[in-house]
């Protein structure tokens, strides 16, 4: 196997190990922007609306026990801003009472909880006065950030401002696939510039309401390739994307300072002091590999392939499996001199409906993080696989099956997979090792 000679590899002292989930992904009943996206017709694979989902919203007891059962020592949740303030100002007690209980409930448990504060999801009042194109929107969700933390601020001591900025921007208003679904490559620099500023002053905010706060952010990277390994054009746009897409977060935190510059799209520049430092660990998501071609004369000039034809294995999504990546990742972040931040891979995960493949995944990104980090002098903190359950994948629909549970979305009812067997191993014997076949 690739990069390995040993077969073990035991987790450092206070690890945190588990799991993550988002709000919207599994909580069942929740109305906001992508409750109206799902409406509309072809967006969402085979028609699905995300529904009841999980009905997580009333079935987070279990779910909880099912971490426990697992030995997770950490749980990653997002707040739904839409139903903690379903209307400006208006704030919903119940809702507050809910996600209390859910904090209780994982301490109560020995499980630590790591609390995202925005994961994809917006109030429609929110997105309709503009949302995160504008400053306007940076201080409604700075009152939102507060609020929060007068909330939960007792009961919750690790944050993420938000969830994959980058990814967020270029879907919503660069790709145009989730809501709002604008086309504009300048303006999602521009959200993805505002989110910067946004995480930046939150981690403010948070950190001068109790200094002994952990914040950071969930930071989606990608290996990124070239389609065509002999067409020029194809590998300095890979350059260009590979600066903005991995590299624009560190060099941000690291300086305070964004600058896109994309010739013929946006020269955009901004500087938020406050941003230098602004975080107490990295998160990292991290999935796999996409191929990128730029074809300037072609009608569709940017092609974004995630499932390439010439792989034997793939996951149920048709992505590459691609756990060499972690270690180019990894090398990466030391070159940004991060060596003094712990880093926590704040998802990772497979869509695997026959959990054929997963525990195997989860052996080789998890053991390539502690063997990277080590190699290159980093401090690897955490693991959270996504996810604890099937849940809700966005424009998927309910189709690609990331949990370590199944969920029969009839019934409710959770069933371990193989894979949950083999993370609770992990836990046990507190080291990665590699999973027995079959
Ligand atoms: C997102 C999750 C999503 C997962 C799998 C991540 O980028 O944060 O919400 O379910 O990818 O696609």
């Amino acid at each position: 196997m690739w990069g390995m000679e040993r077969e073990s590899f035991d987790l450092p002292e206070g690890f945190w190990l588990g799991t993550s989930l988002s709000a919207h992904q599994a909580e069942g009943g929740n109305f906001n922007t992508w409750t109206r996206w799902e409406e509309l017709p072809g967006k969402i694979k085979n028609r699905d609306q995300s529904g009841d989902a999980c009905r997580h919203w009333e079935l987070f007891e279990d779910d909880f026990e099912l971490l426990r059962w697992i030995g997770a020592n950490t749980h990653r949740l997002s707040l739904e801003w839409s139903r903690l303030e379903p209307q400006p100002g208006q704030w919903s007690n119940e809702a507050i009472h809910r996600y209390r209980q859910m904090f209780e409930s994982l301490r109560a448990k020995g499980i630590r909880p790591i609390a995202c504060l925005f994961h994809f999801t917006l109030p429609i009042w929110f997105e309709d006065a503009g949302g995160f194109e504008n400053e306007k929107g940076i201080e409604e969700f700075l009152k939102f950030v507060s609020r929060c933390q007068k909330e939960f601020g007792d009961l919750v001591s690790i944050w993420l401002t938000m969830n994959e900025p980058v990814v967020y921007a270029l879907a919503a208003f660069g790709a145009g696939l989730t809501p709002p679904g604008k086309k504009d490559i300048s303006l999602a620099l521009q959200v993805v510039s505002n989110l910067f500023e946004a995480h930046g002053r939150a981690f403010a905010i948070l950190k001068n309401a109790n200094p002994s706060y952990q914040i950071s952010l969930a930071h989606h990277m990608r290996i990124l390739s070239p389609e065509r390994r002999f067409w020029p054009l194809d590998f300095l746009f890979v350059k260009k994307a590979d600066a903005i897409f991995n590299w624009s977060l560190l060099h941000f935190l690291n300086t305070g300072e964004v600058h896109f510059q994309v010739p013929g799209i946006c020269d955009l520049k901004r500087r938020v002091p406050e941003a230098v430092g602004a975080l107490d660990f990295l998160g990292i998501n991290y999935y796999g590999r996409d191929y990128l071609s730029f074809t300037p004369l072609s009608e569709e000039k940017i092609k974004l392939n995630q499932t390439p034809n010439h792989l034997d294995v793939k996951t149920d999504m048709g992505w590459e499996i691609h756990p060499q990546g972690v270690d180019k990742i990894l090398h990466g972040i030391k070159r940004y001199g991060f060596e003094k931040i712990p880093l926590v891979m704040t998802e990772n995960g497979i869509a695997d409906h026959d959990d054929d493949l997963r525990s195997q995944f989860i052996y080789e990104h998890f053991s390539n993080f502690l063997i990277g980090c080590k190699k290159y002098g980093l401090n690897a903190k955490g693991y959270l696989h996504w996810s604890l359950l099937d849940n809700f994948e966005w424009i998927d629909g309910f189709y690609p099956r990331f949990g370590l549970f199944e969920v029969d979305y009839k019934t409710q009812k959770r069933l371990p997979r193989k894979s949950a067997h083999y993370f609770r191993g992990i836990a046990e014997k507190k080291c990665v090792f590699k999973p027995i076949p079959g």
